[in-house]
């Protein structure tokens, strides 16, 4: 399986450019996820990707192959959209076997292929079903045997569960995750949820709204480590504070505008510059909190709870800590420890490591 190089691209609609010198190598056979909030120019790269529209600027390869004139047909890419496309006058085999009818394929070869494919699917009892006598989540799965019957290098998928509901899309995930697994095909999976982008993706790729790239890696990397206030706030809740550093070595100390003096350690030795201006982010479920100042932590702050949200199996705390920052608190609701009860008003005390921080660039 080839990888697929985005080199330098430029797409402009009018006047209105929605990616400018664009970089982008999404590696082979493996789930990669492109996340970014709507309007980010997602679906306008999957286009380009597929050959439904030509960049102004830069080229597209497949492996060292140059496919950025190459028709549609001609690119070994196949791609799954949210609203499914189907023909609604064939049935689940014929809408699986376009492709290949069209390819003017043996019989018995279609076939075989197909059933495989809607084996795959486990729709193999649905063959001769009408498109309108399936559920959303199995209309969803003919586009997906259709995409891969024709064996594609590359199956893009622009957000192709956000017509489902949660329970359907949550199964739909795992299915995808086994059916890649299953291929060894390329998957560049669009989403706007990150959710659903953290639990499918081998790698993915941040975009913020100017259609630019703030970050690539493993979805745990992502979360643990963003490098921007953009990612570390995109993708999951986050407490971002803006600071100075203070001292330098080991430890750093990070004075803040509003908390006063924190302690943090960082791997990343280019924070060590005493004066430099950094923003830190620290995950609400980092935080301990508590009605007691608890030992062994190298941060505490104080402060008053003012909204308390029930998710059920955790709860978020926002807690105003003393010059009028409100700190994001998530608390696990395990039944092991019988928890002590914190209500509005309460004071309370937050602790955490200084390993618990992510400092960013601005
Ligand atoms: N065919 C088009 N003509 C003009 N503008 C477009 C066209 N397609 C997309 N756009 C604009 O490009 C921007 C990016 O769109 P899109 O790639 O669909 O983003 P996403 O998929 O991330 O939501 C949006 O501002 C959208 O309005
Ligand atoms: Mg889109």
């Amino acid at each position: 399986m080839p990888n697929i190089k985005l080199e330098n691209i430029t797409k402009s609609y009018k006047d209105e450019v929605i990616v400018h010198n664009f970089n982008l190598t999404i590696p082979s056979g493996k789930f990669f996820a492109l996340l970014g909030p709507s309007g980010s120019g997602k679906t306008t790269l999957l286009r380009l990707i597929a050959g439904f529209e030509k960049p102004d600027k830069g080229d597209i390869y497949l492996g060292d192959k140059r496919i950025t004139d190459e028709p549609i047909n001609e690119r070994r890419v196949n791609t799954v959209f949210q609203h499914y496309a189907l023909f609604p006058h064939l049935n689940v085999f014929d809408n699986v076997a376009y492709g290949l009818t069209v390819k003017k394929i043996p019989k018995d070869a279609i076939e075989k292929k197909v059933m495989k494919m809607l084996k795959v699917v486990g729709l193999e009892k649905h063959r001769n079903k009408s498109i309108s006598q399936l559920s959303g989540g199995q209309q969803q799965r003919v586009a997906l045997a259709r995409a891969i019957v024709n064996e594609p290098q590359v199956l893009l998928l622009d957000e192709p569960l956000a017509a489902l509901d949660l329970k359907l899309r949550e199964r739909m995930v795992i299915e995808l995750i086994d059916l890649q697994d299953q291929l060894g095909t390329t998957f560049v999976y669009v989403t706007h949820d990150q959710f659903e982008a953290l639990t499918v993706a081998d790698y993915m790729a941040i975009m913020n709204t100017d259609g630019e790239i703030e970050q690539v890696g493993t979805p745990k990397e992502i979360y643990e480590f963003p490098v921007s206030s953009f990612v570390a706030e995109f993708v999951g809740t986050t407490n971002i504070m803006k600071g100075t550093i203070e001292k330098s070595g080991d430890t750093y100390v990070l004075k803040t505008e509003k908390l006063g003096s924190l302690e943090i350690v960082t791997p990343d030795k280019k924070w060590a510059v005493k004066g430099a201006h950094v923003l830190m982010s620290l995950r609400p479920e980092k935080i301990e909190i508590s009605k007691k100042k608890l030992d062994g932590f190298s941060n505490v702050l104080k402060g008053t709870v003012e909204a308390i949200v029930y998710y059920g199996r955790s709860t978020q705390y926002s807690v105003r800590v003393k010059n009028g920052s409100l700190v994001h608190v998530f608390e696990q609701n395990d039944e092991h420890f019988p928890k002590e009860t914190i209500d509005y008003d309460d004071t309370v005390y937050l602790h955490w490591q200084k390993n618990n921080v992510v400092l960013l660039k601005k």
